[in-house]
């Protein structure tokens, strides 16, 4: 009998498995964390065996603390941090330490790009802009600086690919994460001959592309051993990260918005045909769901500016405190504007060297108005990508908001206010791994379409209407959105301080 589903999310922090029964309830979870390194400044990157040691912990976690043996899962999903660059060789070895989605070491090579292919032509065939998160600037900062690595390879996996690779023994990947690479033709869902051919990219290392519940192979003996579950188990291709999240929020029908609020801040819009920012500032990538795409602005540095806070200037703190004390301050914090940019930013802005900055201080201001500021602040930058949706012609009423962030009620106040919208939670927490697991009961044939799995298992929860702080925050919006280039010039001069540039 196989009446379990598992949906593994292999995410820059930590693996989890979500176990979810036949009426879609999640009975149980397990997770396995990890670290990530930055060896130079800009840079970031992670050893793949922690993805693997990580999902066997976490699905054994899983299966012990349901209580459920691995023959009875019928399917697992697959889904995780976008973008990163995984390097194999002739034998399936790992080459070099992957490169993530957050590394911003590759200015020269989005130049290249935008040389070889054409900026213009770039962004009419991946649908974006190259972008240093992106994967291809980094396969070609390999070849830049690492030739004798760059010889020797013969796969280019993402992240959860890997752990496919490592489940399964197929390289196979999902085309919302295939997108995320910037090799692959958007409006036909395959990958791009003209752009390898173009930065003479062998298209024989990447793997096949599959729609998100299609099945991409078997766990083979060894994954079986490793892992509890079941020679057998069919693995489906799943999505990236925020492809997969929006499936788990329901955000799966054209218009409808999904929000996730954790380290990095998304705005996402589903859509039935393919669709490009002219200028390339929204990513525009497949969805999981078969025959769609989406849109979606990505900060870098949503609540992980406050974690930021808390951390360095509110250290022992709990968030729960720092949100009581933001609630303190008077909306807008006095006059007091923060500026997100504490990783250099994407949406609306690809600029590796942007700042952070606090803007207005005054001595009335204390700790209560800076993390009022903070929250503001990101809530902001989210705006920033809802705008660009809206000059498309998006109609933005309602918001399906998931990620720590959205946890805190005043939090959730702010963007309804900020936004201009309705923001709704969804009863299940479990973001992109639940996603994960709606398109494993569809690969598993439970039912037929990833949109019916959405109705019968996302219910949403509590719904935040805008209040009568919208107008204020209007205005203050209109200061925020002038900063930005008012001070680029000075990134770069204040990035030559630093102190990896002694
Ligand atoms: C999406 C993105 C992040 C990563 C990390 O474009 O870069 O969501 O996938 O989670």
């Amino acid at each position: 009998m196989t009446d379990h589903v598992i949906g593994l999310d292999v995410s820059t922090t930590a693996t989890k498995a979500v176990l979810v029964d036949e009426a879609g309830r999640v009975v149980a979870t397990g997770v396995s964390e990890y670290s990530y390194q930055t060896p130079a400044p800009l840079w970031s990157e992670q050893d793949p065996t922690f993805w693997w040691e990580g999902t066997r912990e976490a699905i054994r976690a899983a299966l012990a603390a349901g209580g459920v043996s691995g023959d009875r899962v019928a399917a697992v999903g697959l889904t995780g941090q976008m973008h990163g660059l995984v390097l194999l060789d002739v034998d399936g070895q790992i080459l070099r330490p992957a490169i993530l989605w957050n590394d911003q070491r590759t200015a020269k090579e989005c130049d290249e790009i935008r040389a070889l292919v054409g900026r213009d032509q770039f962004i009419a065939i991946t649908g974006n802009d190259a972008l240093t998160g992106f994967t291809a600037p980094k396969l070609l900062w390999v070849k830049n600086e690492e030739p004798e690595i760059y010889a020797r390879i013969r796969h280019v996996l993402l992240p959860k690919d890997y752990v496919r690779f490592r489940l399964t023994s197929s390289y196979a990947t999902d085309k919302a994460g295939a997108s995320g690479t910037v090799l692959f033709d958007l409006a036909n869902r395959t990958w791009s001959a003209e752009v390898m051919a173009a930065l003479k990219i062998n298209p024989s290392w990447l793997p096949s592309g599959f729609e998100g519940p299609e099945v991409t192979g078997y766990v083979t003996e060894e994954g079986a051993r490793a892992t509890g579950l079941a020679p057998g188990t069919p693995v489906v291709a799943g999505g990236g990260d925020q492809a997969a999240s929006a499936v788990g929020t329901g955000a799966v029908r054209e218009g409808v918005v999904a929000l996730s609020l954790g380290t990095s801040g998304v705005v996402f819009v589903a859509g039935n045909a393919p669709r490009t920012e002219p200028d390339g500032r929204l990513h525009a990538f497949c969805h999981a769901v078969p025959r769609m795409w989406h849109l979606m602005g990505v900060m870098l540095s949503a609540a992980g500016s406050l974690r930021w806070f808390r951390d360095e200037l509110a250290c022992g703190e709990s968030f729960e405190f720092l949100m009581a004390e933001a609630a303190a301050a008077s909306p807008g914090a006095e006059g007091l504007v923060f500026l997100p940019y504490l990783t250099g930013e994407r949406t609306p802005y690809p600029d590796p060297v942007a700042r952070g900055a606090f803007v207005g201080l005054t001595v009335r201001h204390g700790r209560s108005h800076l993390v009022r500021s903070v929250i503001e602040g990101v809530s902001f930058g989210l705006r920033d990508g809802i705008e660009l949706m809206k000059g498309m012609g998006v109609e933005v009423q309602q918001i399906r908001a998931s990620g720590g962030g959205t946890k805190s009620e005043l939090w959730r106040q702010v963007l309804a206010d900020v936004l201009g919208a309705e923001i709704v939670t969804v009863t299940t927490a479990e973001g992109a791994a639940f996603g994960a697991a709606i398109l494993a009961a569809v690969g598993a044939e439970w039912v037929e379409t990833v949109g019916e799995a959405c109705d019968a298992w996302v219910t949403v929860g509590q719904a935040t209407v805008p209040g009568v702080d919208q107008d204020r925050y209007g205005e203050l919006y209109e200061v925020y959105r002038e900063l930005y280039p008012a001070l680029r010039p000075f990134f770069d001069r204040l990035s030559s301080f630093d102190r990896s540039n002694d």
